[in-house]
């Protein structure tokens, strides 16, 4: 543990007064679940080109729906971890408004984040990509690829591909956040998928602080913060919890 970071993450959250954070898949992978771009993630397994644009889903849902279906073995196993019990503490406790989340595995508010934005939807429900009804995700029998909808239209999650707008109310709470963020907690994520890599840059721009939690450095690092916690979510989280004189409990 490296207490100088960690105290000072802990003292400017502290001086704050509209503290956000912003969560990548980073977050959930001592959850057990693999985040995208480093070794071994999903995307080194699946092409994302491939599978993950929604001109490939529409072309092939067939396809797409295997790796949904490896997506959804990993998300239904996972449990929140103490990064994620961390972030609800520190949102209960008064020190952050809330969490943007690209993540669609709905950890946060199962550890008790209860102001959070899924900026790219969540794997809680499936629609129809034909005429929009939308069922449970758990209601959905999927026994061939693609599950379909009565309307014979392919089913689809409830989270956005490559190539398809962020949903209208999360982008807009979002921004609403970002208005008057004055600290910006990113906790991983390599930020390179717009619209959400932009957050840190308007958090910046107005003069907000830029805390980076990430085992490695990402394109942020070097150019756009100013505190970077080099240790996993998991050990940093907690530590930052404790350092203010909260408790995980
Ligand atoms: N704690 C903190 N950060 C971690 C940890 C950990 N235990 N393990 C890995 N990381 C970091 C990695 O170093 C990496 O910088 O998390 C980051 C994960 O980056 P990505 O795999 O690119 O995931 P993310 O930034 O969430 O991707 C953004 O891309 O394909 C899309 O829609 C998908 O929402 C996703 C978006």
């Amino acid at each position: 543990m490296r207490p100088s970071v960690i105290e000072e993450a802990a003292k400017r959250l502290q001086a704050s007064s509209w503290a956000v954070a912003l969560t990548g898949a980073g977050i959930s992978v001592e959850s057990g679940i693999p985040d995208f771009r480093s070794p071994g993630g999903l995307w080194s397994r699946y092409d994302p080109l491939e599978y993950g644009d929604i001109r490939s889903f529409r072309t092939n849902p067939g396809k797409v729906w295997r790796m949904l279906m490896d997506m959804d073995r990993m998300l239904h196993e996972a449990e929140p971890n103490p990064a994620h019990y961390a972030l609800a503490v520190l949102e209960r406790e008064g020190v952050l408004k809330g969490v943007i989340t690209q993540n669609v595995d709905s950890l946060h508010q199962r550890a008790g984040s209860r102001h959070v934005v899924e900026f790219h939807g969540h794997g809680r429900s499936a629609r129809c990509d034909q005429c929009g009804r939308e069922v449970p995700r758990k209601a959905l029998k999927v026994q061939d690829l693609p599950p379909r909808c009565a309307c014979g239209g392919p089913m689809r999650p409830n989270f956005v591909f490559f190539g398809e707008d962020i949903p209208r109310a999360a982008y807009l709470q979002a921004m609403h956040m970002m208005e008057r963020c004055d600290l910006l907690l990113v906790v991983g994520t390599s930020a390179t998928v717009a619209p959400a890599s932009y957050l840190p840059l308007m958090a910046k721009n107005r003069g907000g602080f830029l805390i980076e939690v990430n085992p490695n450095a990402t394109d942020l690092t070097s150019m756009h913060t100013d505190l970077h916690v080099p240790l996993p979510a998991g050990q940093a989280l907690p530590a930052i919890v404790s350092a203010l004189g909260l408790s995980m409990e």
